[in-house]
């Protein structure tokens, strides 16, 4: 997406400097754009936890860059159990996005998928995955805007000339992706078309993705958005001001329930009472094809209290965090929550939109039968 004037993924190989893979700060957002270096796996797995980078397909994509690195500075003769404990190391960073275990899995098989391959193959190979791993994340992404975006031109056509009014929760923008991401591939399809659209952005405590992320973005998109507290979507709901709410996934059942950024559930309970569509925009990557009841099988990552009880912000020109409760108060910190699929009314893919339901998630994705 364009950043003033200049388009740009969230991750990418260095101009000239195969060894160097570049990342968005998102730390800094919305306050400074700064790009961070990352030559070593080290820096991979620091920026994934750190979340100086975060967003399900974007940690994918970041993992299999990571594999890349770690091939490439692999010691000769420890090479395969490098790679392996460089493997887990990744898949341990975040546990909830599927993205990241699904693009270390293919890392693993490009790289001893033919063991007869010299080093410097492997490491060609690993390139090529991690670069196959972004260009189809893009794709995706794109496709899931243009499914997307027939749900928001038919709500259109029945409002007439009034905007469509559309929730979403945390960051499942372009920021969280490579590009378009997916929840707003399909506002941003609608706004290229001149569709009119309007955005709720739910601030997404604790750590505010939306406020400080999606808000960003759909500004330098130029798309009409109002930031919302999060408990106010319910209220927006009950007087006819939501159309429709789009959210992304992290990691997506066979079933159709889904784990998104917490609070998700509160807002599909509240869109179920009010008649109102809930959708999930996804990556065929983020599916867990061996879920079959996302409550009791997704792990759900916790995080540090640390993240509850601070917040951060610009102070005086400068980033600062900031304590909002007693030093004292004990605080936990679930990363996520899971929308049974019997709130959700639909899961737009890249290759179309299905019932959260096996049957109609397996008639898009006939081969995981
Ligand atoms: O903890 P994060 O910021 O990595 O959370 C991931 C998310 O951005 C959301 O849950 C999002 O809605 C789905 S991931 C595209």
């Amino acid at each position: 997406m364009e950043v003033d004037g200049k388009h740009y993924r969230t991750i990418w190989v260095k101009e000239d400097d195969k060894t160097t893979v570049q990342v968005i700060d998102q730390s800094k957002l919305p306050h400074l754009f700064e790009i961070i270096d990352l030559h070593r796996i080290d820096d991979f797995i620091q920026v994934i936890k750190e979340m100086n980078i975060r967003g399900a397909g974007l940690i994918g994509a970041a993992a299999g860059y990571g594999m890349y690195i770690a091939a490439l500075n692999a010691p000769e003769r420890e090479f395969d159990s490098y790679i392996n404990e460089c493997a887990e190391r990744l898949i341990r960073t975040r546990p909830t996005a599927k993205n990241l275990e699904w693009a270390v899995n293919r890392q693993l098989k490009a790289i001893f998928g033919e063991p007869s391959a010299s080093r410097t193959e492997k490491i060609q190979k690993a390139l090529l995955t991690a670069s196959s791993i972004a260009d189809e994340d893009v794709e995706s992404c794109k496709m899931i805007g243009e499914h997307g975006v027939s749900l928001i031109e038919e709500l259109s056509r029945k409002k007439g000339a009034k905007p469509v009014n559309i929730l979403t929760h945390c960051n499942a923008g372009w920021l969280a992706f490579v590009d378009y991401g997916s929840a707003t591939a399909p506002i941003y399809a609608a706004h290229k078309r001149g569709i009119e659209v309007h955005v709720w952005v739910d601030e997404t405590r604790p750590r505010n993705q939306g406020a400080s992320l999606t808000a960003w973005e759909l500004g330098k998109q130029g798309v009409p958005h109002h930031l919302i507290a999060d408990n106010t979507g319910g209220h927006l709901m009950q007087h006819s001001l939501v159309d429709i709410v789009i959210v992304g996934s992290d990691r997506t059942g066979a079933n159709g329930d889904v784990a998104n950024k917490i609070g998700t559930y509160l807002k599909a309970l509240a869109a179920k009472d009010n008649g109102i569509p809930f959708y999930v925009a996804l990556p065929s990557s983020s599916f867990d094809w061996k879920i079959s009841d996302g409550i009791g099988q997704i792990p759900i990552e916790e995080r540090d209290a640390r993240e509850v009880k601070y917040v951060k912000g610009l102070v005086d020109g400068k980033i600062k965090e900031v304590l909002i409760c007693p030093e004292e108060t004990d605080a936990v910190n679930y990363g996520f929550d899971v929308t049974p699929a019997r709130l959700v009314t639909g899961l737009i893919t890249e290759r179309g939109i299905c019932r959260p339901e096996r049957e109609d998630i397996l008639r898009l994705f006939p081969e995981k039968r």
